[in-house]
């Protein structure tokens, strides 16, 4: 029988150095949140050994926004246990309520430990404590890592068997040399913290229960010493909440390039995790994406764009400067630069939308192009229609959006109107200029703009002379 792990995740800190009004856990990150992160990894882990593990979740500061959170987003239909903790008395304390209020977690054989502020930890850093505590057959492991600025983190002094983890605040000054450092990720055999968790005792500089004091001299304990620091940022406040999100952006661009992506500048670059592209794509640097958004192969994307949940096909060229909004761009289009398209606009393939051209709720066909200085509102444009410079729909009445449908291979002249709701059909001919309130059918040819008055010679009357 596979051995059992129960999980817990120790998050009833309420986190103050990050200086902002949510609880810790619930800190944004991308579209997520903090406590996402340890729980995306330990669902990782779990299926990598094929558990199937409990997660139990200790609460504390702003318990109710933690936990409703936790059960509206419950990811991968798994529910979580809460613990909710009284007193922040430190992290032994904490765990000692996860054994206290989760009743399924002193039968689990195994018991995973993270805190919720670790987002950067992943589903094989798991898998490599997991492996260790088993083939060492250990009674508890502790991730820890080498770094040149320990500070606030706790120091790992090695003993001959066994080692000790001293806080920050308890060490002395030659233990505050020390590079090798706690990461707050630990697995312990369940039955050796039960024995061990009731003598903790809080004579210490912070009066805290540390869940540190697990680890001992002479214990079957050992640390784990990761190569990566930056796998195990604890984010306390928002430097290193910005420092976290750089980490998993540049983590998650690095494995784009390895499947085929090219940036020009990475480190310049801004895709968040939840960003997709494809093969063959090149990414020029400043750009943004957020979100849901995917990128197809060969497709180009220049400086300073900026991608919200958004779709760019294949071969598409988004040239520098353009801004996309939860919209779509099919394959072999190109845009900008300086173009933005809003929310609903879905460019056909081939379709070509220029410089300082906005479009909004819009279904626009194959090769249809909106070349220079426009705005698409609220509408239909069928297959190689051709849209002058300068065109407007003039989609809202003050009260209400109005659709304007224009058919294919139809071509409206420049600074055209069109007052919606209005229809233009197939094949038809608008000429610039034109204020089109009145439909019209397939083949249609309309002109509705004042007629030119010429006056033979008459420009003398209007030139000013020069003094
Ligand atoms: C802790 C470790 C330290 C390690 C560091 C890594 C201890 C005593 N120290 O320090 O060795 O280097 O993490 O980032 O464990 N929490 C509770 N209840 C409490 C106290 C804390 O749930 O009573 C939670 C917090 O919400 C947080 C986690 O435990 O998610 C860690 O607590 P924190 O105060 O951030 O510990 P550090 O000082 O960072
Ligand atoms: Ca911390």
């Amino acid at each position: 029988m596979a051995d059992t792990i129960g999980a817990v995740i120790l998050a009833a800190g309420e986190g103050k150095r990050l200086k902002i009004s949510d609880p810790k856990p619930l800190a944004p990150l991308f579209d997520k949140k903090l406590i996402d992160f340890p729980i995306k990894a330990i669902f990782e882990f779990f299926a990598q050994v094929s558990v199937k593990g409990k997660i139990g979740i200790v609460t504390g500061h702003q318990r109710e926004r933690l936990e409703s959170y936790l059960s509206e987003n419950n990811l991968s239909g798994t529910s979580f246990s809460f613990a909710f903790q009284e007193k922040q008395q430190g992290t032994a304390d904490a765990l000692k309520t996860y054994f206290e209020k989760c009743s399924w977690a002193k039968d689990q054989a195994y018991t995973l430990v993270m805190a919720a502020d670790t987002p950067a930890i992943q589903g094989d850093d798991l898998l490599e404590l997991w492996s260790l505590i088993q083939e060492n057959k250990l009674d508890g492991i502790a991730a820890t890592f080498e770094t040149d600025n320990p500070t606030g983190y706790g120091r790992i002094e090695h003993k001959n068997k066994g080692f000790v983890i001293v806080e920050e605040k308890d060490a002395t000054e030659e233990q505050r040399r020390i590079k090798e450092v706690n990461s707050g990720l630990y697995i312990f055999k369940t039955s050796f913290i039960l024995s061990k968790i009731d003598g903790i005792k809080n004579e210490n500089k912070g009066t805290e229960f540390y869940l540190t004091d697990l680890f001992q001299e002479n214990y079957n304990v050992e640390t784990k010493c990761f190569k990566d620091s930056d796998t195990f940022l604890g984010v306390n406040n928002l430097y290193q909440l910005a420092e976290a999100a750089k980490i998993l952006r540049i983590r998650h661009m690095k494995k784009l390039r390895d499947e085929g992506v090219f940036f020009v500048d990475l480190a310049h670059t801004y895709l968040d995790p939840s960003v997709s592209v494809e093969e063959g794509a090149r990414i020029y640097p400043n750009v943004i994406a957020e979100g849901n958004c995917k990128i197809g192969s060969g497709s180009v994307i220049e400086a300073g764009c900026v991608l919200k949940e958004s779709e760019v096909g294949e071969n598409v060229e988004l040239k520098a400067y353009s801004y996309l909004e939860s919209c779509s761009v099919k394959n072999g289009a190109v845009i900008g630069p300086f173009a933005r398209l809003r929310p609903g606009a879905d460019i056909g393939p081939q379709s070509k939308i220029g410089n300082f051209v906005e479009i909004k709720q819009a279904k626009l066909d194959k090769g249809v192009k909106v070349s220079h200085l426009s705005y698409v509102g609220d509408a239909e444009i069928g297959e190689n229609s051709n849209i002058g410079c300068g065109f407007i729909t003039c989609n809202y009445d003050g009260a209400e959006k109005h659709l304007t449908k224009i058919g294919k291979n139809t071509f409206i002249g420049s600074d055209s109107q069109m007052v919606a709701p209005v229809s233009i059909g197939d094949n038809c001919y608008v000429a610039s200029g034109s204020t089109i309130n009145k439909s019209l059918e397939n083949g249609d040819f309309a002109i509705a703009r004042a007629r030119q008055d010429t006056k033979k010679g008459q420009a003398k009357r209007f030139l000013k002379k020069k003094k």
